[in-house]
């Protein structure tokens, strides 16, 4: 498996894998997101067994001993089940999550103490600012929680907009169709009364790249509406749940 590397927006790269195989015969993307700045982060770690493919990627773009701040989603294996092989060949690297996500996991888990983030709270890099985002169940996982690159306003948006196969690093064109054509195979989102407001408020940051874990990235005019459909696409099918 070789992992690619693309700069999606100023300074932030996205490393892919794809599986051939997983998630079907097209294959299944494994992103992270690499921000360099005065102290990368990494949001992502990808599986353990990605490492070596993923921290080989990502040391073309820095040497691993700067990496400052690992951070992810929610605990799951392709979104931090490599966080301790990446704390161990990082050692200036503090792994941060929400509150809730520390007291569940990873307080638990990393090999050393963890920074925990409230709702909001930013993190100076130097050159880059990220804003943790507390997004419970959004896209699934009562830890769930998104970022906000500030100065590119970049959102890292996880799971939602899942696309399976293989495909550019970064469109303007419209991932919808693949979107719901994921969901409809996988079912990965929750849907709660709080589904189409969280992701209504990361449609109110009006960022300007959305950096997806499985699929193509999305920059320019249609992240914005790309975002506030996706909340009336769940809004609807909560809707439709309850009626029956
Ligand atoms: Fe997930
Ligand atoms: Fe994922």
């Amino acid at each position: 498996m070789q992992t690619r590397v693309d700069e999606i927006a100023d300074k932030i790269y996205r490393l892919c894998t794809l599986m051939p195989g997983a998630g079907g015969s097209a294959g299944f993307t494994f992103n992270q997101f690499l921000i360099d700045a005065d102290e990368p982060l990494l949001f992502h770690t990808g599986m353990r067994s990605l490492f070596a493919s993923v921290s080989t990627a990502a040391a073309t773009v820095i040497d691993l001993k700067r990496l400052r701040w690992i951070t992810y989603s929610h605990a799951e294996a392709d979104e931090c089940g490599s966080l301790n092989d990446w704390l161990a060949a990082a050692p200036q690297a503090t792994a941060a999550q929400g509150r809730f996500g520390c007291a569940v996991w990873l307080s638990d888990q990393a090999l050393r103490p963890p920074r925990a983030l409230a709702d909001n709270e930013v993190i100076d890099l130097g050159g880059k600012r990220v804003r943790h985002l507390s997004t419970p169940h959004v896209p699934h996982a009562v830890d769930a929680s998104l970022l906000y690159e500030e100065t590119t306003g970049t959102l890292f948006c996880s799971d939602l907009f899942t696309q399976m196969g293989d495909a550019p690093a970064l469109t303007d064109g419209d991932v919808m169709e693949a979107a719901i054509a994921a969901e409809k195979v996988y079912g990965f989102t929750s849907l709660t009364p709080r589904t189409a407001p969280t992701i209504r408020r990361l449609a109110a940051l009006a960022p300007r790249t959305i950096a997806i874990m499985h699929g193509s990235s999305v920059a320019g005019a249609n992240t914005v509406p790309s975002l506030e459909a996706l909340a009336g696409y769940y809004e609807t099918q909560l809707r439709q749940a309850m009626a029956d």
